[in-house]
């Protein structure tokens, strides 16, 4: 056993290869739920069953035991052991009844898991991971199914209960409280368990499912919310058909419900048939929520309601396989969204996050296997990496086997395991049963951390017409992971005449009779070659199209080559991956940006008026962030953003009669589409911050105008940032007038935080001064999040005192108040590293002090293991 000593003690790690079955099933439970406004009662009876010799282990935290009976009689303490995490009943026989009482303080849970009240007239439970055990003793581990039947009783100044399943009564009791009765029919695990008591709205529609189902569908918000609940509505109805039409699932219940919260620590979560959100995942309103941000909404409506086939019907065995759920979730809700705006796009923004946030945390010390082998705590492991990478390893399988195997392949897995708790080994057995293809090789993808680099090298033959691709892999080796295995790497690829612009065929023949199928060539060794016939030119290669796998592409490409694949280029995302690697080279080689610039001017104008989501994508400029995952050492922030800034400048000077352009003839109301919409007011935001980079007096009086004329929040925010960003006259009326209109509409006053902690000249007494501000709350994490996340934008004050004081102070308060939330911003931190002296000793010293005084789990275990570097 591993065990590190921390300021509370110790922390033991726990191991995949450590897993067993539990000793007892629980066939049902009934849960009596009482809440008063300084305590809560919770009353459970559990009917178990043994399946395995052992005792029966009961876990649970911060409860207050108030008795324990067994087959109707009371324990006396001798009769069970009881320590903080546990309560463990031995000698059992092999079926029993066991019934408790606890009390629990939902009213002062700061921590936002378990049962916590969510702001004065609502309380919520958070029970994923293993929030379950905070309000009553049960085997809170996710191989446990089980049927709950809960009561809910509160005063009646809470008119609405609810928990999951359907509702058998209600009723009063005395003349100040009420009650409801719920059962879930389908079994499930304790993290799925959802209640909620509080003062709410609704907005009800309809659905009839594809078997037939007439389902009720509720959304539960505050009152002035309920208009705002129509888009994530629509989107739930679009998910629920596109289940059926691309899965075959339909659901399951005659009710699906899904409550609003401004507490919560995540985005939302799954709850059977009782969703719970993060208001900014549901709330959407164009006057009043960026085009992002309603994106956001409807993909994450998405992939709740997805998770009721992939993580409910079927669940994970342990929390080493999180990404068996979360990551074939994440590709549902990315292929759905595809479907919904331009898969082009959809996959630009997707392949962006991933490589933003994922690579830098595998090229890190947080680095891990998307599903690890051993974890302190396993909040700390819903990352990139299990969501990300886990999501590109379901799509490389589904790349591989193309539509129609793919979907045998699944409908396989859902047969063989509805109703059960399976593994990542079980998810992949499945999908090569069903589709007939062995993917067994894809578990090393599951099992070992890092990057992979593709290496590849080209050879033309004239005489012979042959082009030879020679490719090899390899990967860094890791201090936890000595002996890395290659992977198999689906590379989809495509062959151009340099002359013409045409595609070729592709007729190949390799040494280990993999051909290239669908122009997918799969690549499984550590090198390989192949050989394409009929070449008679030298042509132009585009390798990994659509990313066809998530690792670092390592071939010589001239700047030419980049610059004709992005005019040739068939589609959206492979253009865009060509800016993407001209500007790598422009702001990480020196090389020139001339050949840049003169290729944008020669595609944008052409693509803007048809498509302009994709070309306000096509001038994506790698962020300040990203480009640090880039370096690895002698990291210093004001010389990356000096150079980006200067290449910002230059694209602003070049193209300026495009940007007047833009902004002077384009209408978003024109638009027939949303997206395209989306598109035009995302193309002028850009021409908008251009014009005033490039110093034209009239950029700031067009985006004064803007921001007082529109009722839209994306052209709103756009335009208050080009003034505030820009120090123009104009920027204290505007913030002024902005805190005036939305001080009550909080998602609204994120972006009001956001906007000012992303300064480029932020200093210590603006943040000060935004931290200090009576509307900032360190009980609402989003809150927390718009200061942050801001900051955190600009590496060169993230950098400075101003930062690194900022995320300590934070980790600091947080570990106690809120581990789960602190225990994520301070790995903003974790590539201190790399930085240049004296800077990097600096932050090493800030960080070795926070890690003497910090006590949880979570804040323990991220801070020691970004100092094992
Ligand atoms: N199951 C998670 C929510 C969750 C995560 C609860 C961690 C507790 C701890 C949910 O399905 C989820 O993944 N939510 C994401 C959004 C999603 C669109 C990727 C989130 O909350 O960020
Ligand atoms: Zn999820």
């Amino acid at each position: 056993m591993n065990i590190a000593v921390n300021a509370s003690g110790v922390t033991e790690t726990i191991y995949l290869k450590d897993y067993t079955p539990p000793a007892f099933a629980v066939q049902d439970i009934h849960l009596d739920i009482r809440v008063f406004d300084d305590h809560s009662i919770v009353r459970s009876t559990l009917q178990v069953q043994r399946q395995h010799p052992g005792d029966l282990i009961l876990l649970g935290r911060d409860l207050q035991l108030q008795r324990i009976v067994v087959n109707g009689q009371q324990l006396a303490e001798n009769q069970y052991q009881l320590d903080a995490e546990q309560l463990i009943i031995a000698e059992l026989p092999d079926q029993a009844i066991i019934e408790t009482e606890v009390i629990i303080h939902p009213e002062s849970n700061t921590q936002l898991e378990g049962l916590y009240q969510a702001g004065s007239d609502l309380f919520v439970t958070q029970n994923e991971p293993e929030g379950f055990r905070k309000i009553t003793f049960y085997p809170d581990r996710p191989d446990v199914l089980s049927v709950f039947t809960t009561r809910v009783e509160a005063d009646l100044k809470y008119p609405v209960l609810l928990a999951n399943g359907n509702l058998l009564e209600t009723g009063t009791v005395g003349s100040d409280r009420h009650y409801a009765i719920w059962q879930d029919p389908t079994q499930k695990p304790s993290y799925l368990f959802a209640c909620v008591i509080g003062n709410l709205q609704v907005l009800k529609d309809r659905y009839t499912t594809i078997e037939g189902r007439d389902v009720a569908l509720e959304i539960y918000a505050v009152e002035k919310d309920i208009p705002k609940c129509q888009i994530a509505m629509q989107a739930l109805k679009d998910s629920m058909r596109w289940d059926e039409e691309h899965y075959g699932r339909a659901y399951d219940l005659d009710n699906y419900m899904i409550v609003a919260t401004s507490a919560f620590n995540m985005g939302a979560m799954e709850n059977k048939g009782l969703n719970i959100f993060n208001t900014s995942c549901v709330l959407a309103d164009p006057e009043v929520t960026t085009d992002a941000a309603i994106m956001r909404v409807q993909s994450v409506i998405a992939h709740e309601y997805f998770h009721n086939w992939t993580g409910n019907r079927i669940t994970c065995r342990d929390w080493f396989q999180l990404c068996l759920k979360e990551g074939l979730t994440v590709f549902r809700d990315q292929s759905f969204s595809e479907d919904l705006q331009s898969p082009a796009v959809q996959r630009i923004d997707d392949v962006s996050v991933l490589k933003s946030h994922q690579f830098p945390e595998d090229a890190g010390p947080l680095s891990h296997p998307p599903r690890p082998d051993h974890f302190v705590e396993i909040n700390n492991f819903y990352t990139a990496t299990v969501y990300e990478k886990g999501a590109e390893i379901s799509r490389m399988m589904a790349t591989l086997l193309g539509k129609e195997k793919f979907r045998q392949g699944t409908d396989e897995y859902f047969y063989r395991h509805d109703g059960q708790a399976v593994t990542v080994e079980e998810w992949v057995a499945a999908l090569s049963a069903g589709s007939g293809v062995d993917l067994s090789a894809f578990l090393t993808w599951y099992n070992q951390p890092g990057t992979p680099t593709l290496a590849v090298q080209a050879a033309h033959d004239a005489q012979a017409k042959t082009l030879t691709l020679h490719f090899k892999q390899s990967i860094k080796s890791h201090h936890k992971y000595p002996s890395l295995k290659a992977v198999p790497i689906p590379v989809a690829l495509a062959l151009f005449d340099a002359e013409s612009g045409e595609q070729f065929t592709l007729d190949c023949t390799d040494l280990f009779e993999n051909q290239v199928k669908d122009g997918v060539y799969l690549f499984t060794q550590e090198q390989a070659t192949i050989t394409f016939q009929q070449i008679a030119q030298k042509p132009v290669i585009s390798l990994l199209r659509n990313f066809s796998a998530p690792v670092n592409l390592d071939f010589d490409y001239s700047d030419a080559e980049l610059a004709f694949l992005l005019r040739h280029e068939t589609n959206g995302f492979n253009q865009w991956q060509a800016t993407q690697a001209l500007l790598e080279r422009i702001l990480l080689q020196d090389h020139s940006v001339d050949v840049y610039l003169q290729a944008m001017q020669q595609v944008l104008p052409q693509l803007a008026p048809q498509d302009p989501l994709l070309a306000s994508r096509l001038l994506d400029v790698p962020t300040e962030s990203y480009l640090a995952s880039r370096i690895d050492q002698n990291y210093q922030p004001e010389f990356v953003a000096e150079k980006r800034e200067a290449l910002l400048n230059k694209l602003a000077q070049f193209m300026g009669d495009f940007w007047k352009e833009i902004y002077q003839d384009f209408d978003p109301d024109q638009q027939q589409e949303f997206s395209q919409a989306m598109g035009v007011r995302a193309l002028r935001n850009i021409a908008l911050s251009m014009l005033a980079r490039h110093g034209d007096t009239c950029a700031f009086d067009w985006a004064f105008n803007l921001y007082q004329h529109t009722t839209n929040m994306t052209e709103r925010l756009g335009a208050m940032r080009v003034l505030v960003w820009n120090n123009a006259p104009q920027a204290e009326q505007v913030l002024a007038d902005f805190y005036q209109r939305f001080k009550d509409e909080a998602l609204a006053l994120d972006q009001w935080f956001m906007i000012q902690a992303a300064h480029p000249q932020a200093d210590q007494q603006q943040i000060a001064q935004l931290t200090a501000h009576a509307d900032y709350d360190l009980g609402t994490p989003n809150r927390i999040r718009a200061v942050t996340g801001g900051l955190a934008s600009r590496p060169v004050n993230l950098w400075q005192n101003v930062g690194v004081e900022h995320f300590i102070g934070l980790a600091k308060l947080m570990d106690e108040k809120n581990p789960i939330v602190g225990a994520r911003m301070i790995q903003v931190l974790s590539r201190w590293y790399t930085l240049a002296e004296p800077r990097q000793h600096e932050v090493k010293a800030a960080l070795q002090q926070l890690q003497a005084e910090v006590k949880s789990k979570n804040v323990v275990e991220t801070v020691n293991s970004m100092l094992a570097i």
